[in-house]
């Protein structure tokens, strides 16, 4: 692993713009993602918004990615491609778009609702919410990058939900992965001590069952081994000595 970068003032000015456009784009697809709706039209609308702003979806083209955006639904983990699907009442849909703006990347993802969901599947998306900003609480000057994991596994496994071992929230600035890797699980104090500027994209991917996945043929779909309910939120956030910053707040 290389080193973790520590961003210059007019770099964060920049990824504070990228992070706003990234939040209000999210913002109006979970506002617009209903029953009725395909997954395609969901991230056609996505990259419309994306490109008023001015910015580029950083995905389309990411490693022969075709999309701007993932749109996960139900056991799908993470990077489930748009397409004809239709969304029902009940389905729980993660929604993951990252831009680019005058070089600088914001990354973020949110899982909605549709419709009325199940008990399980609300107290899922409830628990990943506090997992998620558990974590970004310890991302302050002079804690570990262990210190993220371990909040955000403490969260899940309290609530008897799993947290996926084999992906990770990472770095991001100029490019959308960035040294380092973000365990969602981890001992607190272990790893990297973190500081002012640095800017990493936490992202916690909860189940209610095992944490095991595995990639469907497509080469892109992450699901759950065992088929469970999964659940991905991601914030890109900057460390400063004090509160840290959320840069993609929706
Ligand atoms: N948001 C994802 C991440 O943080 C990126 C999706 S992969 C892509 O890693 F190919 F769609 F870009
Ligand atoms: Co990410």
């Amino acid at each position: 692993m290389g080193s973790i970068k520590i961003k210059a003032d007019d770099e964060i000015e920049k990824l504070r713009v990228a992070g706003k456009i990234t939040a209000a784009v999210l913002a109006e697809l979970a506002g617009t993602a209903r029953a009725g709706m395909t997954t395609a039209e969901l991230d056609a609308l996505g990259e419309r918004l994306i490109r008023a702003q001015g910015a580029e979806p950083v995905f389309l083209g990411y490693r022969g990615y075709r999309h701007a955006t993932c749109i996960s639904v139900n056991h799908e983990v993470v990077h489930g491609i748009p397409g004809e699907r239709r969304l029902a009442e009940g389905d729980l849909v993660s929604i993951d778009v990252g831009v680019k703006k005058d070089g600088y990347c914001g990354d973020s993802a949110l899982t909605v609702p549709i419709g009325q969901i199940s008990g399980r599947a609300a107290k899922l998306l409830r628990t990943a919410r506090q997992a998620l900003q558990a974590g970004i609480k310890q991302a302050r000057a002079g804690r570990h990058l262990g210190d993220i994991g371990a909040a955000v596994q403490q969260t899940a496994e309290k609530q008897g939900f799993s947290v996926v071992r084999d992906l990770y929230g990472h770095g991001i600035g100029r490019e959308l992965h960035e040294d380092p890797l973000i365990p969602n699980y981890g001992r607190p104090g272990e790893g990297p001590e973190l500081k002012a500027g640095m800017v990493l994209a936490i992202e916690p991917m909860l189940n209610v069952g095992g944490w095991r996945i595995r990639t469907l043929p497509d080469g892109w779909t992450v699901v759950t081994e065992d088929g469970s309910l999964s659940c991905h939120i991601e914030h890109t956030v900057l460390v400063t000595e004090r509160d840290p910053e959320i840069l993609t707040k929706w």
